[in-house]
């Protein structure tokens, strides 16, 4: 699908870097195919040793024979970016950003008019090929740009397509879950060392159950729900301790943190 094209990408930092190291060991491109540009030459010259893509400082000449172009810099930095690659992406080229919060009609006003603009939202276990990334397109993509970016996305996790006026809740779902998820470890491995275990062995027990568990729910059989009356005796361990989280209200709290993501998220992108 992508072995044919070139490929621009502008900015090589975490999500950049874990995007061309995913599609290159996993067989979607060649690394001579990519083009990264970056203004950090260090950062470059990582690039170079790790993944043996080309390099360069100038962002134009990243994408000028491109026919993807991958937007990866901070969303404080992609007016800028865009106004400086106007007139150097190709007319037929697919722009692909994973910038949080920037509109699809925000890079189509700075790129100008029918350029084809999927947006992404993925997260950080990309880096591991264990993200989760959800896709929206911008006016002028077809069904053809959506599944060319599902292929890149899916070489570094899962993908799922949504509506763009569901990406604040994406962010604050999906963009903040690791977050979420370390808090959760880290307090559970707290408890662990509390119950008398060596920090190792807490904290092994801690992230193997939630990765576990996690796995169990995307086999997508069971529901959660289900799944949870399973490990749920009677009179047991589980329920003794389920029953002080219900009385804490933790589903109620991560309700609450979800919600407050996904307004932050809003408020970030100047939609509230
Ligand atoms: N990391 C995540 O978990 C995550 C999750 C979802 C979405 N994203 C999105 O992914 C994008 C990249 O995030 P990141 O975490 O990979 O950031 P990052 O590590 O800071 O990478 C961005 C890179 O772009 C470079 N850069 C800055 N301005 C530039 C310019 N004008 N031209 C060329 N390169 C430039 C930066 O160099 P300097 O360091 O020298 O500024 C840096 O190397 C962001 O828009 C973010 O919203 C990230």
């Amino acid at each position: 699908m992508l072995k044919e094209k070139r490929i621009g990408m502008i900015g090589g930092g975490k999500m950049g870097g874990a995007l061309m190291g995913g599609m290159i060991s996993g067989g979607l491109v060649k690394a001579e195919a990519l083009t990264v540009a970056d203004k950090d030459e260090d950062r470059l010259g990582e690039l170079v040793k790790a993944y043996g893509v080309t390099v360069t400082v100038d962002n134009r000449k990243a994408v000028r024979h491109a026919d993807v172009v991958i937007l990866a810099v901070k969303p404080q930095n992609m007016a800028d970016v865009l106004d400086e690659l106007a007139d150097a992406v190709m007319p037929s080229a697919l722009v692909i950003s994973i910038a949080a919060g920037i509109a699809t009609a925000f890079i189509e006003e700075r790129l100008g008019k029918g350029v084809r603009v999927v947006r992404v939202m993925p997260n950080m276990p990309a880096l591991i090929g264990e993200g989760a990334a959800a896709l929206c397109c911008g006016v002028s993509a077809a069904e053809a740009d959506l599944e060319l970016a599902r292929h890149i996305f899916g070489a570094v996790g899962i993908t799922m397509e949504v509506k763009e006026t569901l990406m604040d809740a994406v962010t604050g779902l999906g963009g903040s879950g690791p977050g979420y998820a370390f808090l959760i470890i880290e307090a559970l491995t707290d408890a662990g060392i509390r119950m008398g275990l060596g920090r190792e062995v807490a904290l092994k027990l801690s992230a193997q159950s939630l990765f576990g568990a996690a796995k169990l729910c995307l086999l997508g059989k069971t529901p959660p729900a289900e799944l949870r009356a399973m490990v749920t005796s009677p009179g047991g361990t589980t329920l003794a301790g389920l029953k002080v989280l219900e009385e804490g209200r933790l589903r109620e709290t991560l309700i609450s943190a979800v919600e407050a993501a996904t307004r932050r998220s809003a408020e970030l992108g100047g939609r509230k």
